[in-house]
């Protein structure tokens, strides 16, 4: 018997010693010493020995149990640590190598010019509001003096949803939206997209961006509106450009006019981009139309006001020397990380 438990424990041991992980280890356990293991099955044997062999032979069986554990504990400890010494080695960071490149992101040229122009007409004391893009044939032309059969419907090419739903051609609606909703005095800019059925080339795409600014009180005139745009233009284009007003034509506003600056590209001698004329057209404006005044239900021989619409992608195609509009819109990553 004591051979055959010598047996059994050198076997366990070299056994051990081949496990190469913690499953191989713990089926060694249940071999061995497990209820039905072959340790547990020589105590069973023991009731075939005589009184005095009994205790020794009892006391050896429990020896080589406690030895086997130990080497069973020791041997999975040991694992444990060769996996964490194996984990910590894969994970370690090679702090030579280059960095991945993180990719911050930048404001758009239209957005930091848009943000230029809030903060100069805030600053002038205006508010800054917001209107849908779809829009109901009520609100973009007919409330602003342009009913149905208006001649003036031909120089925007609308594209209709519906019957009478359509995509804004121009943030001017706003200023009807603005009318209902508060009471003189106002002074709010509206900025957003619209859109026309325009061929596309590089000056023209079918979607765009316009402030809108409005300002309605008691005593408004035309000096306001000069005075304004003026400091606008001298604002965002510098003190040295000169401003230009042209007689022009709005439905919604009466007398309207045309406001050119100089060229900043040729400085006014006449170039490619101002067609050799020294002069860029930035914006339209106008006093405000006594009807569309009164459609908002305020009495013009008690308030007036003044609009305009600047055209936000001109400013920003001349500001930055960007050749063709198009090139706003691709979200080219070349093209918009030079800004
Ligand atoms: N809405 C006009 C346009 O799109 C611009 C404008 C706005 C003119 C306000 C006068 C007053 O051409």
């Amino acid at each position: 018997m004591k051979t055959q438990l010598e047996a059994i424990k050198t076997q366990a041991i070299t056994e051990l010693e081949n496990a190469q992980n913690g499953t191989e280890i713990e089926a060694l356990r249940v071999k061995y010493l497990g209820k039905k293991g072959e340790l547990t099955a020589i105590l069973k044997q023991m009731g075939g020995l005589s009184p005095e062999e009994r205790p020794i032979m009892g006391q050896l069986v429990n020896q080589a149990k406690a030895e086997l554990e130990t080497l069973i504990a020791e041997k999975t400890e040991l694992m444990k640590k060769a996996a964490l010494e194996q984990k910590l080695k894969d994970e370690t960071i090679d702090i030579t190598l280059p960095a991945k490149e993180i990719n911050k992101g930048k404001l758009h040229p239209l957005n930091t010019v848009l943000d230029d122009m809030i903060d100069i007409f805030t600053s002038m004391g205006f508010d800054v509001v917001d209107g849908p893009e779809v829009e109901t044939d009520h609100y973009n032309f007919e409330c602003l003096n342009v009913p149905q059969d208006h001649p003036a419907r031909d120089m925007q090419d609308t594209f209709y949803l519906a019957e009478n739903l359509l995509l804004r051609t121009q943030t001017s609606a706003a200023q009807i939206r603005t009318m209902e909703n508060r009471k003189p005095p106002i002074r709010v800019i509206c900025p957003g997209r619209v859109f026309r059925a325009d061929e596309v080339d590089a000056t023209h795409s079918p979607v765009f961006h316009q402030i809108e600014g409005l300002v309605v009180d008691k005593g408004i005139t035309m000096c306001d509106l000069k005075g304004v745009l003026e400091e606008f233009a001298h604002e965002i284009y510098g003190k040295d450009t000169a401003v230009k007003f042209r007689p022009s034509f709005f439905p919604f506003t009466e007398p309207s006019v045309e406001v050119d600056v100089t060229c900043s590209e040729c400085g006014g001698k006449g170039c490619r981009v101002c067609k050799g004329s020294g002069w860029i057209e930035i914006l339209g404006a106008g006093m405000v139309h006594p009807n569309v005044l009164r459609s908002c239900g305020i009495d013009p021989e008690e308030y007036s006001g003044f609009a305009f619409g600047i055209g936000l992608d001109r400013l920003t195609t001349t500001r930055y020397k960007i050749s063709d509009i198009r090139l706003l819109f691709e979200n080219d990553k070349r093209f918009l990380e030079q800004f």
